[in-house]
């Protein structure tokens, strides 16, 4: 599976790598011998019919499947050359190296500034007018201050579906992670919230390393640098997304390309 890497010599170390990774749900085995490169600075997006282990594969790269009961995941994931897996390796520095933002907004029931603060909170990274500029900072960067600067002690609840998640965005980005995970970030949102969400997305690989579930193919097509192509559990095909768009290598990314499936 070595053609599936699209780590050539003259690229960047790979910022997160996946080898031979199986992950079992009990006796179901939602993953086989996956093995896929993200590169840094670029965005990555994961496609496939629905429950061919686009999510599974995405919790596994910030080991939120760790406390599923009865599951099992074999192989090696790295985060910068590092085994994210290793016993003793901190989970809870991998979480804040690696952030999530869920397919539904889930801004917690607090106030806005708040909600951007929580982890800069709980990790006691900052406080004071440090912790002030920190929030205004990613606020900012997820395209939501102008919005909001006069309202930061309304509930974020308040606030529509399409800045709700530019809100989860801030909250993730205000504990400086180096990779964000999304899960669909869009898929609960309408077309100007996705687009507000989509062009955030293209600005955010210049600091972050991003890496997007989506079921909408012409999203990956406008977002992605790189797209990986799942079925039924194994990486079909992975390329630049142009290239695995127009030209795709496998008869089944052709198939699922072309809607004959999912
Ligand atoms: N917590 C769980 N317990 C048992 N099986 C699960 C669990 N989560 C997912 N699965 C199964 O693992 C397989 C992969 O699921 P996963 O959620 O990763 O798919 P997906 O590609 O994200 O699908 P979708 O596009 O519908 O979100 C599916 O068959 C699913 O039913
Ligand atoms: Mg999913």
């Amino acid at each position: 599976m070595d053609n599936l890497k699209t780590n050539d010599q003259e690229s960047p170390p790979a910022k997160m790598d996946a080898e031979c990774v199986n992950f079992f749900y009990g006796k179901k085995q939602a993953l086989k011998d996956v093995n896929l490169s993200v590169r840094p600075n670029q965005v990555t997006a994961l496609i496939g019919p629905s429950g061919c282990g686009k999510s599974t594969f995405l919790r596994l790269l910030n080991r939120m499947n760790d406390l599923l009961p009865e599951s099992r995941m074999e192989g090696t994931i790295h985060l910068d050359g590092q085994d994210i897996y290793a016993p003793g390796y901190d989970v809870y520095e991998l979480r804040r190296q690696v952030g999530m933002v869920f397919q539904k907004p889930n801004p917690f029931p607090k106030s806005i500034f708040d909600n951007v603060a929580y982890g800069l909170r709980i990790n006691q990274l900052k406080t004071g007018r440090e912790l002030n500029e920190t929030v205004e900072a990613s606020l900012i960067q997820a395209g939501l201050w102008d919005e909001v600067k006069d309202d930061l002690k309304k509930s974020a609840l308040t606030l529509s579906g399409g800045q709700q998640q530019r809100l989860c965005i801030a909250r993730a980005l205000a504990i400086k992670p180096t990779v964000i995970l999304m899960d669909e970030p869009t898929s609960a949102l309408d077309p100007m919230a996705t687009d507000v969400i989509e062009k955030l997305i293209t600005e955010l690989k210049k600091d972050y390393t991003v890496i997007i579930v989506t079921h909408n193919m012409q999203q990956a097509r406008r977002v992605s640098d790189e797209t990986a192509f799942f079925y039924l559990g194994e990486l079909i095909e992975m390329n630049n997304t142009k290239a695995l768009f127009e030209q795709p290598r496998e008869e089944k990314t052709h198939s699922y390309l072309n809607g004959h499936f999912g």
